[in-house]
C-alpha cells in the first residue's frame, strides 16, 4: 500500500524556534480570546517573583503576591505536557526575545494605549540579553527580578490587562486572590517554543500567505523509540501514548474492557483543548455575533471569524470569505445543489458522481436532477476500489455541468485522485465539488492545489464538535450564486420591495450561526496543526499497513477495498457471519466499529454486499488496539 506522501521536510522533529509555525492569527494579526488568555497567563508567569499589584477597585480582581510559578500540567493547546522532551523550559526562564515578542503581541491585542506604553516601558528595560534557556532554567526563580524591569509599569499593565479581560487570572500562582475559572490550568503556561509561536510577530503573520504545511514542534516526537509507538521516517517517534492523554473519552472501560475507538470515520473524539475551548467560550465570551456593540459581541465575533481564518489556512483557501460555515458536509453539499445547482442546471445537463460517494454526495444531486430534468452519470470503480479514470474521462462531455467526488471513500478508504480529476473536468468546463469529509483528518489538503471549485468537510470528523462544517467555494462562484436561506445576517438592506444581500460568506449564513462549535473547530485545527498533518499522515499510514497485514491473516476474512492508495479505513467481511453480529461481538469487548452500509449503499452494491465491518483509524489509535481487534475477530471466526 502506498499513500500520497508529501515531501519529507528532513527534520528530526526537534524544531528550532524559527521552525515553529506561526500562530493562527487573521490578516489583522489579532488572536482569538483563548490565545489572548494564554498570552495573559504567560505574561504573569513571566513576571518576576514578588511582583504584587494592588487590588483594583470595584469589580476588578486583585493580584497578590505572584510567587513561584509551578510547572504546567498542560500547555496552551491543552496538550499533555508529558512529551515535552528537549523543548520545554520553565515558564520563568523566558528569553528576552520571547518577552519582547510577547509585548509585541500584547500590543497588537490589548488595544488601550496605556497598556501598550507600559508594556513597552517595562520590557524595554530588560537588559542585558537574557541568559540562554538552559542557563536561565538553572537560575533561581528570583533571577528575573535582577533584570531592570520597570515593576511599576508592569503592575499598571497587569491591572489594565485584567480590566480588559476580567476572567483572566494568574492561575496556578500561589497566593493569588482572584476567583479563578474552573479549568484555567488547561491553558497554562506555555513552554518557550510555544511562546515563540504564540507571540510571533503579527506583521509577519499578516503577510503570510496561506500555506498548508509548516514545520512542527517536537512535543510529541521522542527520539528513543517506545514500545507501542511507530517510528517516523525521520527517526523520531510519534508518541501516541502522550497524544492519547489529550483525549479524556479514550480512558474508560466498556463492559469491563478498555474502550478501543475504531469508529473514526463516523466521528472522531475530541481533545481536551477543544472541550475547553467550548467551555471557555460559554463561560466567558458567549454572545451573538456581528450585532451589538458590546464587549462580548466583539469577542464572540472575533472568535467566530478567527475560526474562519483558521479553516482558511488549514485548507489553503485564498481568502476567509471563501469559507462558509454550515452544519456539516451534508448541509454544505445541499447548499451547493440548491443554489449553484438551481441556477445553472438545465434539463438534459449532466451531473457526474462516483460509485464511491457517500449518500450526502448522491441524494442532493438526485433531488436536483429530479427537479430540473438533469441526468446523473456514475464513474465506475475497479475491484480494488479505485476510480476508473479512463471511464471517467469518457463520461464527460459538453453537457457535464458538475462533477461531485469524494476525496476519500468513507466505506473503503480509497484516496481518489481529485486533483487530476478536477483538471479533466475543467477541460470540459465543468465545476468540481470535492467531498473532503474523510480526507481532512488524514492528510494535508490544499484546495488551491486541488483546483476544485467547492470543497466540503465536517468538523466532527476532524476532532471538533458536531454541528459545524465547512463549504469552501471559489470567490467568484460564491458571488455569482444566489443565497440559500433568507433571514438575518445575510442581508445588507431590506425593504418590503426588495432585499440587497451581503457578500459571501455572510450571504450564505442566514440567522445566528453555530458560533461556539465554530470556535471548537478552530481549536481542533490548532491541535492537529501542532501535531502536524504530515506526521499524522505518516503515522496513520504505518498503522493502516499494520492493520491490513494483521487482518488479512485471519482465516475467512475478506478485505473490501484494497486500493494501493488508501487511508485509515479497513473494511471487511468475515465469512458468512452477518456484519452486524460481528460489530456487536466487538462492541461487547469494548471495540467500537461501524458495521453496515456506511451511508454508501452504491459502493456496497458494487461488491454485491449489503454492508461491511469497518474499523476506521485515527492518530490516537495504536498497534496494540489493532492486536486486540484481531484477537477478538479470531475468536468470532472459530466459535
Ligand atoms: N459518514 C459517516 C460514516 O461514514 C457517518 O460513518
Amino acid at each position: 500500500m502506498t499513500i500520497n506522501m508529501p515531501a519529507h521536510n528532513g527534520k528530526n522533529g526537534h524544531g528550532t524556534a524559527q521552525d515553529v509555525p506561526l500562530p493562527p492569527t487573521g490578516d489583522s494579526g489579532m488572536f482569538d480570546p483563548i490565545s489572548v488568555e494564554s498570552m495573559a497567563n504567560q505574561f504573569y508567569t513571566a513576571v518576576p517573583n514578588a511582583l504584587s499589584v494592588a487590588a483594583p477597585t470595584g469589580t476588578q480582581p486583585a493580584i497578590d503576591n505572584i510567587g513561584t510559578v509551578p510547572q504546567p500540567e498542560r500547555n496552551s493547546s491543552g496538550m499533555s505536557g508529558v512529551a515535552l522532551v528537549g523543548n520545554s523550559a520553565p515558564a520563568s526562564a523566558l528569553s528576552e526575545e520571547a518577552l519582547t515578542a510577547m509585548a509585541k503581541q500584547l500590543r497588537s491585542q490589548m488595544v488601550p494605549a496605556n497598556l501598550e506604553a507600559n508594556l513597552f516601558q517595562a520590557f524595554a528595560q530588560i537588559k542585558p540579553a537574557a541568559p540562554s534557556q538552559e542557563t536561565a532554567a538553572a537560575l533561581p526563580t528570583t533571577s528575573a527580578s535582577s533584570n531592570a524591569l520597570n515593576v511599576e509599569a508592569l503592575k499598571e499593565a497587569a491591572q489594565q490587562l485584567y480590566a480588559q479581560i476580567p476572567q483572566i487570572s494568574p492561575s496556578g500562582i500561589p497566593g493569588n486572590s482572584i476567583a479563578t475559572p474552573p479549568k484555567p490550568t488547561s491553558i497554562l503556561p506555555l513552554s518557550e517554543p510555544d511562546l515563540q509561536r504564540a507571540f510571533a510577530d503579527a506583521g509577519a503573520q499578516a503577510s503570510h500567505s496561506p500555506v498548508r504545511e509548516t514545520p512542527q514542534p517536537s512535543f510529541y516526537f521522542l527520539s528513543p523509540p517506545a514500545v507501542e509507538n511507530l517510528g517516523l521516517e525521520s527517526g523520531a517517534v510519534f508518541d501516541v501514548s502522550a497524544i492519547r492523554k489529550d483525549f479524556p473519552i479514550l480512558h474508560q472501560k466498556i463492559n469491563g474492557k478498555p474502550l478501543i475507538w475504531l469508529d473514526n470515520a463516523a466521528t472522531t473524539q475530541k481533545p481536551q483543548s477543544v472541550i475547553d475551548a467550548l467551555s471557555l467560550f460559554y463561560q466567558r465570551d458567549n454572545s451573538n455575533i456581528h450585532r451589538g456593540a458590546h464587549t462580548l459581541a466583539a469577542r464572540a465575533t472575533d472568535a467566530y471569524e478567527g475560526a474562519r481564518e483558521k479553516v482558511q489556512r488549514f485548507i489553503g483557501a485564498g481568502s476567509a470569505s471563501e469559507i462558509i460555515f454550515a452544519r456539516g458536509t451534508t448541509e454544505a453539499i445541499n447548499l451547493v445543489a440548491q443554489t449553484w445547482g438551481r441556477k445553472y442546471i438545465q434539463p438534459g445537463d449532466e451531473i457526474v458522481l462516483s460509485t464511491l460517494e457517500h449518500h450526502a454526495n448522491i441524494v442532493p444531486w438526485q433531488m436536483l436532477a429530479q427537479e430540473t430534468g438533469a441526468i446523473l452519470k456514475v464513474i465506475p470503480v475497479s475491484d480494488s476500489g479505485e476510480i476508473m479514470l479512463e471511464e471517467y474521462a469518457g463520461l464527460l462531455g459538453p453537457r457535464t455541468r458538475i462533477v461531485g467526488i469524494t476525496q476519500v471513500s468513507n466505506a473503503l478508504g480509497t484516496i481518489v485522485p481529485v486533483r487530476e480529476m478536477t483538471q479533466i473536468a475543467h477541460r470540459h468546463g465543468a465545476v468540481v465539488l470535492v467531498d473532503g469529509a474523510q480526507a481532512v483528518s488524514h492528510m494535508p489538503v490544499n484546495v488551491q492545489e486541488i483546483g476544485c471549485d467547492f470543497y466540503t468537510f465536517s468538523g466532527h470528523k476532524l476532532f471538533a464538535p458536531t454541528g459545524i462544517g465547512v463549504l469552501y467555494g471559489k470567490r467568484q462562484i460564491l458571488e455569482d450564486m444566489p443565497p440559500w436561506q433568507g433571514g438575518g445576517s445575510m442581508i445588507r438592506h431590506v425593504t418590503f420591495e426588495r432585499t440587497i444581500y451581503s457578500d459571501p460568506p455572510a450571504k450564505f449564513e442566514a440567522g445566528t450561526p453555530n458560533i461556539a462549535d465554530a470556535v471548537g473547530l478552530g481549536a481542533a485545527i490548532d491541535y492537529i496543526t501542532r501535531l502536524g498533518m504530515s506526521n499524522i499522515e505518516r503515522y496513520e499510514h504505518k498503522l493502516t499497513e499494520y492493520a491490513i497485514e494483521r487482518l488479512a491473516q485471519i482465516p475467512g476474512l475478506r478485505l473490501i477495498g484494497t486500493a494501493p492508495h488508501k487511508v485509515s479505513v479497513v473494511s471487511f467481511i468475515l465469512d458468512d457471519i452477518p456484519v452486524e453480529q460481528v460489530g456487536q461481538r466487538l462492541a461487547r469487548e469494548g471495540i467500537a466499529v461501524r458495521a453496515g452500509h456506511h451511508c454508501a449503499q452504491p459502493t456496497m452494491q458494487r461488491y454485491n454486499l449489503t454492508g461491511t465491518v469497518r474499523p476506521s483509524l485515527a492518530f490516537y489509535n495504536t498497534c496494540h488496539e489493532i492486536d486486540t481487534l484481531v484477537e477478538v475477530l479470531r475468536t468470532i471466526r472459530f466459535r
